[in-house]
């Protein structure tokens, strides 16, 4: 028999709807974000199959991209989350109509990718390397938010910057910088599936990001910088995920300690060099970095979300 719940995340503050099947497998999901109950996703597994058992993987991710993921396998568990209750059908077709109608925008017009284009190719000042040519074509392919794109050539950019730093500094320094290079230009790509998060709170964009990415053939190695830019105190965290971090705060000369502190650390160790040099010198290029922060975020708010 078929069942209406919902659930609320508040680390998210994602208020999620389910209509389950018998056996507690998702149906239709209605996620609805922060205080003014966005919808950030409204999908249904009748509609995934569909377009699964058509092998039609260029509509399964725009689908995907408009809708949101539906959460597969069993939600048995659902009633020990926080905040679970069972809710009508009512209830849930109410918000279904409402999440549906809200996402269900335009198709992407030819305004965007005019938009997008000149994110990834404009000159700016000062000068501002393009993102890899890969990722370039991924983020055309999703008909990426221009202002996504130009916030992802600007965290290139200074991660550019610091990873050049680091092998001027630390020649014998083992680390891969085309990886950090990747990751920069990738880590919020999944913001492309979550817009709402591209001017408002939220993390779900970091999961679906590196979902993105494995779902366009990259490996776990790259795919891993969308999950990770944002949690740099976790235990198995690299040197690369670090420097990436470090490129999408110092890009808009924000001064994280405990981050810094951590490379730091890494690179003392690899260098023999004892932390206070090394933070001296980290400290002289982020500052340096940190005065041309103005003019970065002037370029990225002249683009806007939907072209
Ligand atoms: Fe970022």
């Amino acid at each position: 028999m078929a069942r209406w719940i919902r659930l609320y995340s508040a680390e998210e503050d994602i208020w999620s709807h389910y209509e389950l099947d018998d056996e507690e497998w998702a149906v239709r999901q209605v996620d609805l974000h922060g205080p003014e109950q966005q919808p950030i996703t409204a999908t249904a597994l009748e509609e995934v199959l569909r377009l699964r058992d058509q092998e039609n993987l260029a509509a399964l991710q725009s689908y995907e991209r408009r809708y949101g993921v539906l959460a597969e396998g069993s939600l048995d568990g659902w009633r020990d989350a926080a905040q679970a209750a069972g809710i009508t059908r009512q209830e849930f077709e109410a918000v279904w109509i409402r999440a549906r109608q809200h996402l269900a925008q335009p198709e992407p017009t030819v305004a965007n990718s005019a938009a997008l284009a000149h994110a990834l190719n404009d000159a700016a000042e000062p000068p501002l390397r393009p993102v890899p040519d890969q990722v370039a074509e991924l983020l055309k392919s999703l008909n990426c938010p221009p202002r996504l794109a130009a916030h992802l050539r600007l965290v290139h950019d200074v991660a550019w910057q610091i990873t050049d730093w680091v092998r001027q500094r630390h020649p014998h320094l083992d680390f891969d910088r085309q990886a950090v290079l990747f990751g920069a230009a990738t880590h919020d790509i999944g913001k492309s599936l979550r817009i709402a998060e591209l001017s408002g709170p939220g993390s779900t964009h970091e999961a679906a990001g590196r979902d993105l990415l494995l779902q366009h053939g990259f490996d776990d190695a790259l795919a891993r910088f969308a999950a990770t830019h944002a949690s740099w105190t976790d235990i198995d965290i690299t040197l690369e995920d670090l420097l990436v971090s470090l490129a999408d705060k110092v890009w808009k000369n924000r001064r994280v300690p405990d981050l810094e502190d951590l490379v730091v650390t890494r690179l003392a160790q690899a260098s023999g060099q004892q932390p206070w040099e090394e933070y001296a010198a980290l400290d002289e290029l982020l500052t340096h970095i940190g005065d041309t922060a103005d003019q970065r975020l002037t370029f990225q708010s002249a683009y806007p979300i939907h072209g």
